[in-house]
């Protein structure tokens, strides 16, 4: 594997992502790591990421020392180069050339690290702090206009050190930098794949379990399936799901699960039908905070009653936590196996002292990855790849009072949208799409017949990671066909207009 020792760079995610797209196995690393530590885990590589700091300042983060002389190859990536460099006696200058954006970068030597490149390319830069002196035994490999050592490598200790950012995707081949110091420079073997993620896996779940029961709540999306799917593989029939039916899914939803999991997966399933309870906790809640709350209290309520009577039967909690959670929440203390509970997790947000030990087999994954584990554990692709769908489903997009005769007729609007997008073939393309029920009513004429009916909004976005997204340009084709067949087919819906707002400022969801 390869490490990554994170200095706090914003970019340390990205790196991760570039390692393992490339089939390598990599994790990160607090800048706190031991050589011992390392040594341990068998790295074949160390990856020093960027960070916010100056290695002027007092309290910059270092890491240990003897990682320098332990002749594991290094790549330093900006203030990871930084701190080659002040680790074997080079000279840095503090601040004085600060270079944010794309540069041209000049190589000078285009053996290991930049094998196969181009000797002229287009590089993404920002820092503040520049190399201006080698340490003794180090050359120079590469160099910009303004900063004349932008890469640099001590060839025979196979220690490398550049000024820019080649895991961002302005770096112009970049991610064949990264390979080469993985493949060529570290020989990595490229074999982390699916299949291999999850032999470790059901090994490492088997240990850890051993003859005990787990309890695994799912939430109908592809983090909380794909664990049960994967524990089903590991320990069988000491798995049960259990599945909270709040009435706030997609029509059919609540059910397509049921029978995947029984009929399909032969898992034992607690379904519980909380349907009325959840309408009776938000019947006259119009604020959308309030609704979020009440909903969100009530799954928590419902799950500790259920669970209550389980506990004792159940000694494990089985969680879809990922790797991305997993990295922010990691303040030193990234190898433990349990972590508490964040209320923002895909299931809904759990109670905080629940009577289970945790196991979180996905904890080292990132969402592109569990989603090919899915699939190689025959999840159907509709689940793999289904969107991001908020927690209190579609009470949060009623906008105004919810009930169950607003729930179904959003469901029929809903379920027409998507019929629709899937057979255009647009669903993969597209980050959610999804339709709201407005609460206001039009004239309309239908028929003969003047009708003072409801009005349902369609929203569809792209976006890369929910912090920003854009409206998408939905063809007029598809949309008059949407917008035809919801007046004609739902009853009580009887205008659709589209939503073309971004975010920031309007966000993806209504409420
Ligand atoms: P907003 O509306 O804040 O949403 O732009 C950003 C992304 O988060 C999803 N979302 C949720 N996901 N539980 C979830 O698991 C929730 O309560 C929740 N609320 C919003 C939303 O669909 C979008 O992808």
């Amino acid at each position: 594997m390869i490490a990554i020792i994170d200095f706090g760079s914003q970019y340390t995610k990205i790196i991760a992502r570039k390692v393992r797209e490339s089939k390598v196995y990599c994790e990160v690393l607090p800048h706190t790591v031991t050589l011992a530590e390392l040594t341990k885990k068998q790295v074949k590589g160390i990856i020093l990421s960027g960070g916010p700091n100056s290695v002027f300042e007092k309290d910059a983060p270092t890491c240990d020392e003897r990682i320098f002389t332990s002749n594991i190859p290094i790549f330093g990536i900006c203030y990871g180069m930084q701190l080659i460099a002040k680790h074997f006696g080079g000279e840095i200058t503090e601040g004085k050339s600060k270079e944010y954006g794309h540069a041209n970068l000049y190589i000078d030597n285009n053996f290991n690290l930049f094998q196969g490149l181009w000797l002229e390319m287009s590089i993404w830069m920002s820092h503040g702090d520049s190399v201006i002196r080698m340490p003794d035994n180090f050359q120079r490999i590469g160099h910009t206009e303004t900063c004349s050592i932008a890469a640099m490598c001590w060839p025979e200790k196979k220690i490398y050190g550049v000024q820019f950012h080649p895991e961002v995707s302005h770096t112009h081949k970049g991610k064949e930098i990264l390979d080469n110091f993985m493949l060529t420079v570290c020989r990595c073997e490229q074999n982390w794949t699916p299949i291999s993620f999850i032999k470790t896996a059901i090994n490492d779940i088997n240990k850890e379990v051993k003859h005990d029961k787990v309890l695994c709540a799912l939430s109908g999306g592809v983090d909380s399936t794909t664990v049960a799917a994967l524990l089903k593989k590991a320990i069988g029939r000491r798995l049960t799901c259990m599945f909270i039916d709040q009435g706030f899914m997609r029509k059919n939803e609540g059910s397509k699960i049921k029978q995947l999991f029984e009929n399909e997966f032969n898992i034992d399933l607690i379904y519980i039908d909380a349907v009325d309870r959840f309408h009776t906790k938000v019947a006259g809640v119009t604020d959308p905070e309030e609704k979020r709350k009440k909903i969100g209290e009530e799954f928590i309520r419902v799950f500790e009653e259920e669970s209550k009577k389980l506990s004792g039967d159940y000694t494990y909690l089985a969680q879809g936590t990922l790797y991305p959670d997993v990295i922010e929440s990691a303040v030193g203390d990234i190898s433990k196996t349990a972590v508490t509970i964040k209320s923002h997790h895909n299931v809904g947000g759990l109670p905080e002292d629940i009577d289970f030990k945790i196991i979180e087999p996905l904890r080292m994954l990132f969402k592109d990855e569990v989603r090919q584990v899915g699939i190689q554990l025959g999840l159907p692709e509709e689940l793999v790849f289904r969107h991001p769908f908020p927690g209190p489903g579609l009470a949060i997009r009623i906008i105004g009072e919810v009930n169950k005769e607003r729930v179904e007729t959003l469901q029929l609007a809903d379920a027409i949208l998507m019929e629709e997008i899937k057979s255009a073939g647009l669903y993969r393309k597209l980050w959610q799409v999804f339709a709201v029920l407005l609460p206001i009513k039009s004239v309309g004429v239908q028929g003969d017949k003047r009708t003072y009916s409801n009005v349902c909004a369609i929203r569809a976005v792209n976006s890369d990671d929910a912090m920003t997204a854009n409206w998408t340009h939905l063809p007029y084709e598809i949309l008059e066909k949407v917008s035809s067949r919801i007046i004609n087919e739902v009853p009580k819906i009887n205008r659709v207009v589209y939503d073309i707002s971004s975010k920031p400022p309007s966000t993806i969801e209504w409420e």
